[in-house]
């Protein structure tokens, strides 16, 4: 690996980074600049952190100590830093659930990363978990412990799976070290896994050989659902039909639905593609849109459907929510168009006061937009009744307006610009090319939209907006106030009526990340977040029982903010409101994702993702690492065999509900 040769990881923030949206939405940095000031100073709560972050870190850390009492999680606070372990917060217990190469179908074979072959890796837990989702098994005793966990299965990493290969990339003698058989290892890894766990005698499992056990790849027949199944621009030489295709590809986050289902959220999938394709070709302008061909992976080398020049169409059927009936393991999952085409990050839910079911959805790219799914029918007592609510619905993108208030904009052919004249000829132009629909709808351009998750208490949704180095300052606006936003912020958003279908809602600036004691950096932590409780680049959330946020980041390191990424705990409302405690730290070089709870609250299941992505060399593979030390290492250590992803779970030591 050449010292300018980004990580992996590294790769994929570039490629959420493509910077792709060339609309002209406008920017209204004066105004804003003024109302942030107005609004939250007369509201105290960030006011007080305006003013911390323009004093000394004495006179700071003095504030702190007077602050802290007002801070209402309880659990002692974790040291920042970054090393080969993991940290938790003192009296709680954090253990592997199931790592990359660990069984899932009955029959398969021991994790042998010396010898491993797609057949293998199609039976056993896929690569970089990022999504978790739990689903309570009907009927049991105890819902919260006995259950479904689905994950997804993000991303590979070749550098760090296949020893001897390295970084790989489309440069110079495009991927020469990935052969087919590398490839179809890395195909089978991606996807997504179903598991039956359950909690006995305080410890969870995975039960082995559940008729639930299921492994989705990059192969896996899936049909295509909703407006734009059909479409001309879907039809394949291997699918004529528009409607079937292999495999899911980029799952980031997701959601799992009150009727049981788990919503997988394509994200990158530009990185797959490769190849040429005309500047007048019909697809070019969308292409372009999505940053296809992303040239990220060798797939194109083995399999014409990822080679643009030679299928194009194959691209317009990536970029989707799939949903999947964990508790059928033979149901085809479906990819559900009437949710737009973007990046997906997540797809979290709820089910709104007059019975539709509202999914909120981040496009994690600079300068995209933040949506919502409204289904048209309301959520049934049938389960059967709700197999294809998805499929009629409207999206909406929304605007944020300087004076707090906001709009939500129907993604709807024949309204507004959304016609033939602008290139549209029906429904299912205007959901696969939604980012463009977006554009021309004026929506706000914002700071990587990742997940998005109600507050059950409160109604009120928030956004982590990861961050945007590369606005200008000319492009700051009200949601997006700090140009060069490098730590990224979160935004509350409060529905008209806290009605979730609604077209207006009102918003504020819930954080701004980085590091307060830096006047600069403008972060508006409250005053009694200490020095280890501060974070950059929120990803995903879970929202807890009280109302508080849960948040992993993704892209703290020793030189982006001396801390690896982790969990963070974050008051939302009172005195303490925009105070943050680091409760979960990950080994160097991973990125924190999942979270998510069980219903009571008790176990908190994390993923982390890409150990070892951390620029030192793994001398198991002919590099030094980090995790070469056995008395530090990451605990799944065995020689030869690289840190492995892993989902681990977090419970209370004697019991209890975990924010305690
Ligand atoms: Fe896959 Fe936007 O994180
Ligand atoms: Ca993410
Ligand atoms: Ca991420």
């Amino acid at each position: 690996m050449s010292e300018t040769m980004l990580t992996r990881a590294q790769a994929f923030e570039e490629a959420e980074n493509a910077g792709s949206n060339p609309s002209g939405n406008p920017s209204i940095g004066d105004i804003i600049a003024a109302r942030y000031h107005r609004r939250d100073v007369l509201k105290g709560a960030l006011g007080v952190a305006a003013i911390a972050a323009t004093v000394s870190p004495l006179a700071l850390a003095a504030s702190q100590k007077a602050h802290a009492a007002v801070a209402g999680f309880k659990f002692k606070e974790v040291a920042a830093g970054v090393d080969e372990r993991h940290h938790l917060a003192e009296g709680y217990d954090a253990d592997i659930l199931i790592r990359w190469g660990d069984a899932v179908l009955p029959g398969a074979p021991a994790f042998d990363p010396a010898q491993q072959s797609a057949a293998a890796q199609k039976q056993q837990f896929g690569y970089n978990n990022d999504y978790i989702g739990y689903l309570p098994m009907p009927g049991a005793a105890n819902s919260s412990a006995h259950g479904l966990l689905v994950v997804n299965h993000e991303y590979t990493n070749e550098e760090l799976m296949f020893s001897g290969v390295g970084r790989q990339d489309v440069k110079e003698n495009p991927f020469a070290k990935m052969t087919k058989e590398l490839v179809d290892i890395e195909k089978a890894a991606h996807g997504g896994a179903v598991l039956e766990i359950r909690r006995e005698g305080g410890k969870w499992s995975v039960v082995s050989n559940s008729k639930y056990a299921r492994r989705i790849n990059a192969d896996t027949p899936i049909e295509i659902s909703g407006p734009a199944a059909g479409s001309d621009r879907l039809k394949t030489k291997a699918d004529p039909t528009g409607r079937r295709v292999l495999g899911m590809v980029n799952n980031c986050a997701g959601g799992v639905t009150p009727w049981g289902t788990w919503l997988s959220c394509e994200e990158n999938i530009n990185g797959y593609f490769w190849g040429k394709l005309a500047d007048d070709h019909p697809e070019a302008r969308g292409f372009k849109r999505m940053g296809i061909p992303g040239n990220a992976y060798a797939w194109g080398k083995f399999e014409d459907r990822f080679d643009i020049a030679k299928e194009p169409n194959e691209a317009n059927r990536f970029g989707w929510v799939v949903e999947i009936d964990p508790f059928d393991p033979a149901s085809t999952p479906k990819k559900r168009t009437a949710m737009g085409r973007f990046k997906h990050e997540g797809a979290a839910g709820i089910t709104n006061k007059d019975g539709r079911y509202v999914v909120y959805q981040g496009d994690d790219e600079r300068f995209d937009y933040v949506y919502k799914f409204v289904t048209q029918a309301a959520v049934s007592t049938d389960r059967a009744a709700n197999r294809d609510i998805l499929d009629s619905g409207t999206l909406y993108v929304a605007k944020y307006n300087a004076d707090g208030s906001g709009e939500w904009m129907p993604l709807t052919h024949g309204q507004g610009p959304l016609t033939a004249a602008n290139g549209f000829k029906d429904q299912a132009d205007v959901l696969i090319e939604a980012r463009r629909a977006s554009d021309l709808l004026g929506a706000t351009k914002m700071d990587r939209p990742e997940d998005a998750e109600v507050n059950p208490v409160t109604q009120k949704v928030y956004v982590m907006l990861t961050n945007n180095t590369r606005r200008k300052p000319d492009q700051v606006d009200a949601a997006n106030p700090r140009a060069d936003n490098k730590f990224g912020h979160i935004i509350e958003m409060t529905p008209a009526d806290n009605d979730h279908a609604a077209t207006k809602f009102t918003w504020e600036i819930l954080v701004k990340c980085g590091d307060p004691s830096v006047a600069e950096v403008g972060a508006t932590f409250s005053s009694a977040t200490t020095k280890d409780g501060w974070f950059g680049m929120p990803d995903n959330c879970a929202v807890d029982a009280d109302g508080r946020l849960w948040i992993s980041t993704d892209g703290n390191s020793d030189k982006a903010t001396g801390r690896a990424d982790g969990i963070w705990a974050l008051e939302t409302a009172g005195e303490a409101r925009a105070t943050s405690k680091l409760f979960f730290r990950c080994p160097a070089g991973a990125e924190m994702c999942g979270p998510m709870f069980t219903p009571d609250l008790e176990t908190l299941f994390v993923a982390v993702q890409h150990p070892g992505d951390d620029g030192p060399q793994w001398k198991a593979f002919g590099r030094a690492s980090t995790f070469d030390d056995p008395s530090t290492r990451w605990p799944d250590f065995k020689p030869g065999v690289p840190p492995r992803p892993s989902v681990v779970v977090i419970t209370r030591q004697g019991g209890g509900k975990i924010a305690g």
